[in-house]
């Protein structure tokens, strides 16, 4: 925070590309009931933000007036606590997956959302704990697989994506199948232990998946796609197979209807929102934090960082992740340094 109680923050003024992404100096926000203020150490990007940025979100509950700051995974230390706030107190560290909010060197979370981030953690590390990795976990909580499913990962390399496989094989699947788009990105979903890695975007790999299971169909599919590949996910259902959809990464707005006719062979297609998980399962949320950490510290899980930028190159950030060049996940770093400030 400057003398004059402001902060770099990134606004965007208007939907459209990652050039509508602008840092400015803004008033440093102040926490409301049940708030606190956070002073921002790193903050993950998504493709949700190049979806909301662009004004292809699919959910309807993010609809914020401009000029808007966007969310995502924060890392960062408590300042200042709003009324009504216990539990929480300046100098924690703490975690949260948040919709608005999040581009800026200080963030306003509800309290309600976060999760303590232990301080032996790297920031850039950390920023795995309140989404990306609650996110993989829910899903697979969703879907529940019993030792020796088989598991289907789509977008496997991608931030949510590759933990996704890691802890499918740590639940005991007893298959592994992944989906990615680019050789590279296939090398890297087999070097996480999937079993099969296929090109979805290749005619016909639906039917490879299918040969892959000796015809069987999966037992679970967890798919942040939708589009067509939502659709091919149901047909390769095997009978009390559950399809979890958590995302439109190719779909944007075009979401797939579903008869039930195409359920008929007793499938299940549901959906997740780490909002709602977290609402209805916050016994659950909080156990998976605790596993998650351990798995990150004891190596079981391996969260892949494909880029650390300044919170001023959050442009650039949003075009690696529309380009699909990535391999695991984007995270900028927010710091009073001098780098991070605009030039004024
Ligand atoms: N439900 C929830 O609570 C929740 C919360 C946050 C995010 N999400 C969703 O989770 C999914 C993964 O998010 P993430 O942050 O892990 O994203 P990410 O790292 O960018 O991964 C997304 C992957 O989607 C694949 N993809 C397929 N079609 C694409 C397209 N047209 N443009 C760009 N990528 C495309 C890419 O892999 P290939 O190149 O291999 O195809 C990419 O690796 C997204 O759909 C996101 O909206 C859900």
């Amino acid at each position: 925070m400057s003398r004059e109680g402001t902060m770099l923050a990134v606004r965007v003024h208007e939907y459209g590309p990652p050039e509508v992404l602008r840092p400015e100096e803004v008033p440093v926000p102040r926490p409301g009931p049940g708030q606190v203020l956070v002073e921002v150490e790193a903050v993950s990007v998504g493709f949700a933000q190049t979806q909301m940025r662009r004004d292809l979100f699919p959910a309807p509950m993010w609809r914020p007036a401009f000029p808007i700051v966007l969310g995502g995974d924060v890392v960062g230390v408590v300042t200042e606590t709003g009324p009504g706030v216990e539990g929480v107190r300046p100098g924690d560290r703490v975690g949260a997956y948040t919709l608005h909010g999040a581009y800026a060197e200080y963030a306003v979370l509800d309290a309600a959302s976060l999760v303590p981030v232990p301080g032996d953690l790297d920031a850039v590390r950390a920023t795995v704990l309140p989404g990306s990795g609650p996110i993989a976990m829910g899903t697979l909580g969703v879907a529940d697989p019993r030792p020796g499913e088989r598991v289907l990962v789509h977008a496997a390399s991608g931030g949510i994506g590759h933990l996704a496989v890691q802890l499918a094989r740590l639940a005991g699947a007893g298959q592994v199948i992944a989906t990615a788009g680019s050789a590279a990105k296939r090398d890297f979903v087999r070097g996480l232990g999937a079993d099969v890695v296929v090109d979805y975007g290749e005619d016909g790999w639906a039917e490879r998946v299918r040969e892959a299971t000796d015809g069987a169909g999966v037992d679970v599919v967890l798919d942040s796609v939708g589009g067509q590949v939502l659709r091919q996910g149901i047909g390769l259902l095997a009978p009390f197979g559950r399809l979890v959809f958590y995302g439109s990464s190719n779909g944007g707005l075009d979401i797939p209807h579903i008869s039930p006719m195409e359920l008929i062979g007793i499938k299940y297609v549901t959906g997740f929102a780490l909002s709602a998980w977290r609402a209805a399962r916050p016994d659950r949320y909080r156990t998976d934090h605790k596993l998650l950490v351990d798995y990150l510290r004891d190596g079981a899980v391996r969260d892949v960082v494909h880029a650390v930028l300044p919170l001023h190159q959050v442009a650039q950030a949003h075009e690696i992740i529309e380009s699909r060049s990535h391999i695991g996940r984007v995270v900028l770093k927010v710091g009073r340094n001098a780098e991070d400030r605009l030039s004024t």
